[in-house]
């Protein structure tokens, strides 16, 4: 495996590459990561794996600052998954310059973590784009624990007319419900037991709204469980999957999303809905 860490490397190493399948991530592996590793491999003779803390997607009173750098580990964890290419480089080479071009989901980047965390997916899309250029993959493997950031990117790749094969990979979860991310090495050893609740309450919802109970009805009352049990819920919505608007009678396929903060850590997660 090659760890590279500047693009004029990177290119160099992939024009023996005509088939490449592309992990981006921030680093901080964990078993969600090596997942899409796993689900890449078999799709093309080279699996790249990106490592980049973007600080174009978090807001000033975000956590870029303190947001876990474990390069070495990391890198011995795609060693192991069999991943071919580390791409890890530093913020110069990504943004030499300051970055005027961005790339605007315009309707997605409204609602839900969009709303709560203006220009975040912009500087997902942006940043997704540059690496996409620089990797030029032909599919690229993305977990669906970050929802509307998979609709976002598969959106951008159809309308931007990407030749990528977006793939969106299941949600890996701790034996107790937690969604695997590496915010949950923030929590403390009490949030820790308290934090698959949020996973919990998703499943709950999910359950009525299979029973057919009106959707407001769910939202506030799931809200106001999460916040009986100490939690700020930012928000908690059943939206459908395809635009990640509300949903009407007519949509059968569904998700549950919430975020909410737990002591001073964002946990988000989300449960799909197929209505029958
Ligand atoms: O999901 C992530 O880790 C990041 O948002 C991504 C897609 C690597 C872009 O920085």
């Amino acid at each position: 495996m090659d760890v590279i860490h500047s693009v004029a490397a990177l290119r160099e190493r992939l024009q023996r590459e005509p088939n490449n399948v592309f992990v981006p991530t921030m680093g901080n592996l964990h078993d969600g990561h090596i997942q899409l590793v796993r689900l890449a491999k078999p799709r093309a003779a080279c699996t790249v794996v990106s490592i980049f803390v973007n600080r174009l997607q978090f807001g000033p009173r975000e956590d870029f600052d303190r947001y876990p750098r474990t390069l070495q580990a990391d890198c011995e964890k795609c060693r192991s998954a069999g991943a071919d290419v580390v791409f890890a480089p530093d913020e110069r080479e990504i943004y030499p310059e300051p970055q005027t071009f961005v790339v605007e989901p315009s309707a997605l980047q409204h609602v839900l973590d969009g709303a709560v965390r203006p220009g975040h997916f912009r500087g997902v899309a942006t940043v997704v784009l540059k690496l996409f250029n620089m990797v030029r993959p032909h599919a690229a493997l993305f977990g669906k624990k970050d929802y509307q950031q998979y609709i976002v990117l598969r959106d951008m790749v159809r309308q931007l007319a990407l030749p990528i094969e977006i793939i969106p990979a299941e949600t890996v979860r701790a034996p107790d419900g937690l969604a695997l991310s590496s915010r949950n090495s923030y929590l403390s050893g009490s949030e820790r037991a308290e934090a698959p609740q949020l996973h919990a309450v998703l499943m709950r919802a999910r359950a009525r709204v299979l029973a057919g109970e009106l959707h407001g009805r769910i939202e506030r009352e799931s809200h106001d469980e999460l916040s009986a049990r100490g939690w700020q819920p930012e928000y908690l919505a059943v939206r459908r999957q395809s635009d990640l608007q509300p949903a009407t009678a007519a949509d059968r396929r569904l998700v549950v999303l919430a975020a909410a903060r737990l002591g001073r850590t964002r946990l988000i997660d989300n449960v799909e809905v197929e209505l029958p």
